[in-house]
């Protein structure tokens, strides 16, 4: 049936995933009786440039703490790594601009001769972006964009590359995964390496919460905006009539155990179509979009223990809010 009514609105989307898919899994989250929608569809050319914009807020702190480690201590990472394999590919999962990751790359390139660069997107604009600039600041590096799910990409990368594997999870992106799924995920991402293989992995640590609260509502509004940016790309790319105007971003964070979540709020009782199905929402119903864990060290150490890993070394920005650490698979 969603089959049909794709080809009857005849639309592609700018993910380049199939529309049917992106159809199936908004429906199915406005159907249950939490309403929610998968958070990687956030991830298109204006949401991109939405996300660019929080990261240039001052509330919104994980972009820089992470920059500050990667671009102080990025001859120390690159050393780190290198002690262990002196040879690899690199793969980085949600890749994004890469603009932290560009500081290691080159750090590399300095200390190691030759490696291909994975990058890894949901969003294709992304990789596109990726595969014509990356060459034009770092001259020699090949760089080999695969646009899709993490894991799917992974084995590709796996098929082009015979070398031993350092991956890059970086941003806190892991910090996207609920709780009670993150040690499910670790253990797939371990199965889909070797041995020896590294991970450089990124973490937002616990802290003051309201500093957490206020990164997630910055006063500017491109938060809102790039939540509420959901519903207009529904509107978009599969015939919705969503009103933006009749949503409310709305953030949450628990101090006791670290989640941070972004809602939509339903500021009336109102009946939305999305490609001919009607949908209805309460006055105040929720629908969520977003989780954003925040870990204290014992936990990640755990994590990395408990799914096949060895954590190696840890790297932290100068308030110590956010980690980057080197795990190795046993
Ligand atoms: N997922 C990223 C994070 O957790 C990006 C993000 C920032 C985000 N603010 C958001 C996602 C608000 C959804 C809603 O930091």
């Amino acid at each position: 049936m969603d089959t049909l009514i794709v080809e009857k609105i005849g639309l592609v989307n700018t993910a380049g995933t199939m529309p049917g898919r992106f159809l199936n899994d908004v429906l199915q989250g406005l159907r249950a009786n939490n309403k929610y929608i998968d958070s990687k569809y956030f991830y298109d050319a204006k949401g991109d440039v939405l996300f660019q914009q929080i990261m240039e807020c001052p509330e919104y702190y994980p972009t820089r703490c992470e920059t500050e480690i990667i671009t102080r201590q990025s001859a120390e990472i690159a050393k780190a790594l290198l002690s262990q394999l002196p040879s690899f590919d690199v793969i980085e999962l949600g890749a994004g601009d890469a603009r932290k990751s560009i500081h290691l790359l080159q750090q590399l390139q300095k200390q190691q001769h030759a490696f291909t660069y994975f990058p890894i997107d949901i969003s294709s604009n992304v990789i596109n972006q990726l595969e014509t600039g990356l060459p034009l600041q770092l001259a020699s590096l090949p760089v080999k964009g695969l646009h899709g799910e993490y894991f799917n990409m992974l084995e590709k990368a796996k098929k082009l590359s015979s070398k031993p594997k350092v991956v890059l999870f970086l941003g806190g992106n892991i910090g996207n995964i609920p709780l009670e799924k993150v040690s499910t995920f670790c253990s797939s991402l371990r199965q889909h390496l070797m041995p020896g293989d590294l991970l450089f992995i990124g973490f937002d640590l616990k802290k003051d919460p309201r500093i957490v609260l206020d990164a997630y509502n910055d006063k500017a509004g491109y938060t809102s905006r790039f939540n509420l940016n959901l519903l207009r790309r529904i509107n978009d790319e599969l015939d919705g009539n969503f009103n933006l105007k009749h949503f409310t971003h709305y953030p949450t964070y628990d101090p006791g155990n670290g989640t941070c979540k972004s809602y939509l709020i339903s500021n009336t009782k109102q009946d939305v179509q999305i490609a001919g199905t009607t949908i209805h929402l309460k006055a105040g119903e929720t629908i969520h979009t977003e989780i954003s864990q925040k870990y204290s060290m014992e936990q990640t150490d755990g994590l990395a223990a408990e799914n096949g890993f060895r954590p190696l070394k840890h790297f932290f920005d100068s308030r110590r809010w956010f980690l980057d650490t080197i795990w190795q698979c046993v």
